[in-house]
């Protein structure tokens, strides 16, 4: 059966600033995703804490609100069939060290802070988090 999903990526400023951005949106089109909406933004600290309100009592919270808000993001809307899972599984696991041959991560993630890239673990926080940053 057809599941065509949508779903939300972040390139983070860690992956921006070392002007990565090409290679990773070629790495999500040669994989089959269509990038429906984009646009690079810097954010604000308090952005970042509502986006990210799910870890609010995690000991890292701060520092990762700090570091989405530190420079430059380039946020886009995925489609593709199961595009939530194919994107997990594109990205690699959240901590580069960990992640496998051929993953986002493992190529370019410095660091589990410094991972170069956010993916919706789930259909339900892919609608919150697109709609987050594409309101109309
Ligand atoms: P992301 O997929 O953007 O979701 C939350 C982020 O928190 C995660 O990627 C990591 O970059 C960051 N993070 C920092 N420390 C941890 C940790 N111990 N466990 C999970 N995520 C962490």
């Amino acid at each position: 059966m057809n599941n065509t999903e949508q779903t939300l990526s972040i390139i983070k400023p860690d992956a921006v600033e070392r002007n990565l951005e090409n290679e990773i949106k070629q790495m999500f089109k040669d994989k089959g995703f269509q990038i429906i909406r984009e646009k690079k933004i810097q954010i604000e600290k308090s952005e970042a804490e509502s986006f990210y309100k799910v870890h609010e009592t995690k000991p890292f919270y701060n520092d990762l609100c700090a570091y989405l808000s530190s420079g430059p993001i380039v946020v886009m809307v995925l489609e593709k069939e199961n595009a939530v899972v194919g994107n997990r599984e594109l990205m690699g696991a959240t901590n580069p060290k960990d992640a496998l041959d051929g993953t986002i991560r493992k190529k370019y993630g410095i660091s589990i802070d410094k991972n170069s890239v956010h993916g919706s673990d789930s259909p339900e926080n892919a609608k919150i988090e697109i709609n987050f940053f594409f309101k109309d």
